[in-house]
């Protein structure tokens, strides 16, 4: 019989597809293991200032579907502080909170370890983030949609691009890494590829872009991680220096922001979210705390959070192989 009586969950650091359907199974998991649960809105902060809400199975009603958070996020500095963390603490202790789901990135996960080391509130973390960047998942929720919606983007990019025989570059998120942007790259049939993982090098980038011309090839993409500190430019650096240095082409950028984070999940992120938030609250009844939910060959997995946030998920080297055989 476990000790815990309601569980709170909330989302935390950067939205992303996919997060509603795993506040959904986290809810209505308690809901049929009759556990109390309270959802609270933006992230720590929300925590801080104890902006909560009793939620039942039927608070999640009709949001499987819906983009962004329906509990809202935020990245909360008072909670990196003693002070704020305790003032959180305070609020769980007044709400009777035994236990909480975080469903975030690592620096949410990393603001997690840092409280129950002070007080020990037993807590499991469900990897949401675009940017895949988080070790012990194969996927995080939310990352497969938005490659469909960056594949989707540069599709309509390459349109124009070939109307006007022009070159864009297009940058993606994905912060540190270039998961986002090789798998789109390829999706998407981009010229070249630039990654933090990888570099490509600028006397590369010119010569491949001369070779693509002489081959015929009209028009053409480059996708760029926003990560990307390779070349040294910055998309638009990278445009002036291009257009320098081959005046062949005509240069546009395109940075696709923050729509990348937004859209209705896909079948496959929903399913994960779903298989995540039920284990979440599965595994705190059973005693276990502070572990992140993760998939591995289509198994959900358990690995401690403190692993979790010390690594990256590798990139897939054999993508940048296949990458370069394609662009001929
Ligand atoms: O971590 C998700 C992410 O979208 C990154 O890809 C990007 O670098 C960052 O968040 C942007 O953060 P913000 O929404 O705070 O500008």
């Amino acid at each position: 019989m476990s000790h815990i009586r309601k569980i709170a969950v909330f989302t935390s650091g950067g939205d992303s597809p996919g997060m509603n359907a795993a506040i959904r199974a986290v809810v209505r998991t308690c809901a049929y293991l009759q556990v109390d649960c309270i959802g609270i809105f933006r992230g720590y902060q929300g925590m801080i200032e104890g902006d909560f809400m009793p939620m039942d199975a039927r608070s999640v009603n009709n949001i499987i579907n819906k983009g962004g958070t329906m509990l809202k996020s935020a990245r909360s500095d008072e909670f990196r502080t003693k002070a704020g963390r305790k003032k959180a603490y305070e609020q769980l202790q007044a709400n009777e909170i035994d236990a909480f789901v975080v469903i975030g990135g690592d620096g949410s996960f990393t603001g997690a370890i840092k409280f129950s080391e002070e007080y020990h509130v037993p807590f499991i973390g469900i990897p949401g983030t675009i940017d895949n960047d988080i070790w012990g998942t194969q996927l995080t929720v939310g990352y497969l949609t938005a490659l469909n919606t960056v594949v989707d983007a540069i599709d309509k990019i390459r349109d124009t691009a070939s109307s006007h025989h022009r070159l864009f570059f297009v940058e993606v998120m994905g912060r540190d890494v270039g998961h986002i942007a090789l798998n789109t790259g390829i999706g998407a049939g981009a010229e070249e590829i630039l990654i933090p993982e990888e570099d490509l090098g600028l006397e590369r980038l010119l010569d491949s872009l001369k070779r693509s011309k002489a081959r015929g090839k009209s028009s053409s993409i480059v996708v760029v991680a926003e990560g990307d500190r390779t070349t040294g430019k910055n998309v638009y650096e990278l445009k002036e220096y291009v257009e320098e240095n081959l005046p062949i082409y005509d240069v546009r950028v395109c940075v696709l922001g923050h729509m990348q984070r937004g859209g209705s999940p896909s079948c496959t992120d929903r399913v994960i979210a779903s298989r995540m938030g039920v284990k979440a609250v599965e595994w705190l009844l059973e005693g276990r705390t502070n572990f992140m939910t993760g998939i591995n060959e289509n198994i959900i997995i358990a690995t401690p959070i403190s692993e979790a946030i010390k690594g990256k998920t590798k990139l897939d080297k054999e993508l940048i192989r296949i990458s370069d055989i394609l662009t001929v």
